[in-house]
């Protein structure tokens, strides 16, 4: 590995989280130069036309402080070039696709100017349509890609209320799960057992429908004894977990709701499957959620279970599971826990070994 000799560049919005720190040291152990840069760095001025990183974190306690707020060591717009990256790794893009694109932007002119080509990485941020990063659009496109999802309807709220009251396509049946498009750790995802508990939860959604722009689905719930994890990097499966919740009350099976997690394994087929949705959905560093959904097929005892033995009995049919969802900048704390695996070491060795492939 030509690692001393690979730059990159791993974008973040909001605060550095631990799972950022840990990716760092992993570089820092590999001797990978791997800067972590706030989306708050970017900046241009309209006379050197140029978009860039600010050196440094303007200390938001200048601003806490009321002192007048200074730009500590740092010359008027002096910034570092983002065409010194060779990998530029958007973590996470959700509420700074601005900024995605005009770093693109940036990266473009000097890719035609230079001829010089950063590798950018998840590939969805060369499309620059947030959209694309979203629940909705990601089942469309699993879907059509022959890759199976939850039966499915996108709409306003009160037209997949009134799909269900009139059962006037695809006959739902309660239960039934209504999920925001965006959205992550079980936060945007609810479930209704009957009319009366959709049309409430429908009324309580409606503001953040009407005011905030938030979109929604309703899907046919699954019923379940846990999903799985499926952590691609690339063309290739990084592990496996399950996730299971823990409680009667609770139908969701994240680690961040209490989920329990433990290793797993999936058949080669469905890890393909699991590989060839992060594909479709334009990404390279996925957490994939997928669900056995023909679940009768799937007696499993209690002593399988323990003895990780589910699998002999699971199907290879890709038909049989459906993907929930294919997560961009999946978190890995629970995935570590569960399978031991060095996560953020493999996540920088894979950034490395895009720029020597
Ligand atoms: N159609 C469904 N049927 C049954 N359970 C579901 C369904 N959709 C989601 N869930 C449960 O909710 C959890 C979170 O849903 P998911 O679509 O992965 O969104 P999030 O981004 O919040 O993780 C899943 O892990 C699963 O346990
Ligand atoms: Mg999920």
């Amino acid at each position: 590995m030509k690692n001393k000799e690979t730059k990159i560049a791993l974008f973040f919005g909001g605060k550095i989280s631990r799972h950022l720190v840990l990716i760092k040291k992993a570089a820092k152990k590999l001797g990978v130069r791997l800067d972590l840069v706030s989306y708050n760095r970017v900046f241009f001025d309209t006379e050197t036309l140029k978009v860039r990183l600010r050196k440094f974190q303007i200390s938001t306690n200048n601003f806490q402080t009321n002192t007048k707020f200074q730009i500590t060591n740092n010359k008027k717009n002096d910034g570092v070039d983002v065409n010194e990256y060779d990998v530029l790794f958007f973590r996470t893009t959700g509420k700074h696709w601005e900024e995605v694109d005009l770093i693109n932007y940036q990266l473009k002119i000097t890719n035609y100017e230079l001829g010089k080509k950063p590798i950018i990485v998840d590939p969805i941020v060369l499309s620059g349509k947030p959209s694309m990063a979203c629940k909705a659009y990601q089942m469309l496109t699993l879907k059509r890609s022959g890759i199976e999802v939850p039966k499915t309807v996108y709409g306003s709220l009160w037209f997949l209320y009134e799909t269900m009251k009139q059962f006037s396509i695809n006959n739902f049946q309660f239960p039934i799960i209504i999920k925001g498009s965006g959205g992550d750790r079980g936060t945007r995802v609810f479930k209704a057992d009957n009319l009366e508990e959709m049309e409430k939860l429908v009324r309580e959604l409606r503001k953040s429908e009407t005011e905030e722009g938030k979109r929604y689905m309703l899907q046919e719930f699954i019923p379940n004894n846990g999903d799985y994890r499926v952590l691609v990097l690339g063309k290739k499966v990084l592990g496996v977990m399950k996730r299971s919740s823990q409680s009667l009350e609770e139908f969701k099976n994240n680690y961040s709701v209490g989920g329990k997690v433990e290793l797993a394994t999936l058949p080669q087929n469905i890890l393909d499957l699991a590989v060839r949705a992060a594909e479709v959905c334009g990404l390279a560093v996925a957490g994939v959620d997928v669900m056995v959904k023909n679940n009768s097929k799937l007696r499993i005892t209690n002593y399988e279970l323990k003895n990780n033995l589910e699998k002999e009995k699971m199907s290879d049919d890709p038909k049989d599971y459906v993907v929930l969802e294919v997560n961009k900048g999946p978190q890995f704390k629970g995935f570590m826990q569960a399978t031991g695996i060095n996560v953020p070491e493999e996540i920088v060795k894979f950034l490395v070994s895009l720029k020597n492939d």
